[in-house]
């Protein structure tokens, strides 16, 4: 139940790389990750997530323009902070924009960005997204000091890094869970929205979507392998009806 420290509804960004990651393992068009953003938005999924990634492993430039006029939804464009994706944001302009850290050998994005190491290369990334009037987001450890550069760099939302979490066992799952209360409520008391994501599931989302600073939460990878088995609009309304349980 919603109250005054909640934000009213806990938003759901479904990230659809790998429905792109499944199309380029046969290079043809199928499956369609615009397809994938219009079921998204049917099942109750508040946003669109795509993280246009240097190799272009899931998500090519052209979906970009394809996903977006798919559906209303708005979109957030996880991206390095680099000249190239920071041209392809100005020109693309999505609601969003989530700078994450990237290398080229990891599997998936392996920890939080070091805004607080990287303050000189970040800023005018930031502010010339921000100058555009897309929403930037600094995907960040729940850590004190990397929200501290978050506030240095005028970003108004950090998406938590919940792998940490994610991947605890036994009594470092409460561990891992406190810092990232401690850490919503830190950002949410210097007027940055928090957000958090990476390997969140049915069974690990509920502690998470309980924080009550949290705004919103970005899910891909356990949804597009639970669509697997039961439909995308299934995968998507279950994680939201969880979600919706503890709010
Ligand atoms: N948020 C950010 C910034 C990410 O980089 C990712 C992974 O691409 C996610 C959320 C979603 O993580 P997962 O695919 O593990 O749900």
């Amino acid at each position: 139940m919603a109250n005054v420290l909640t934000p009213a509804r806990l938003r759901l960004g479904v990230n659809i790389d790998h429905v792109a990651t499944i199309r380029n393992a046969r290079g043809g068009e199928h499956p369609d990750p615009a397809r994938a953003a219009q079921i998204v938005a049917q099942a109750g999924g508040d946003g669109i997530t795509v993280h246009l990634r240097e190799d272009r492993r899931h998500i090519r430039d052209e979906d970009l323009e394809r996903v977006a006029s798919a559906t209303g939804l708005p979109i957030n464009l996880e991206m390095a902070a680099t000249e190239e994706m920071l041209d392809i944001a100005l020109r693309h302009r999505p609601h969003a924009a989530c700078i994450v850290p990237e290398r080229r050998e990891e599997r998936t994005t392996e920890g939080g960005l070091d805004a607080a190491g990287q303050h000189n290369r970040l800023a005018p990334i930031v502010a010339r997204l921000s100058d555009a009037g897309i929403r930037v987001s600094l995907f960040i450890a729940p850590e004190p000091r990397q929200i501290e550069a978050a506030i240095k760099l005028s970003a108004p939302v950090v998406e938590f890094h919940t792998g940490e979490y994610a991947h605890a066992e036994g009594e470092q799952v409460a561990v891992e869970l406190r810092r990232i209360v401690d850490m919503a409520a830190l950002a949410a008391k210097n007027g940055i929205e928090p957000h958090a994501g990476h390997g969140l599931t049915y069974e690990n989302v509920q502690p998470i979507a309980a924080i009550p600073q949290l705004a919103e939460l970005n899910i891909g990878h356990y949804l597009i392998g639970e669509a697997i088995f039961c439909g995308l609009e299934t995968s998507v309304r279950r994680m939201r009806q969880l979600m919706d349980e503890v709010r």
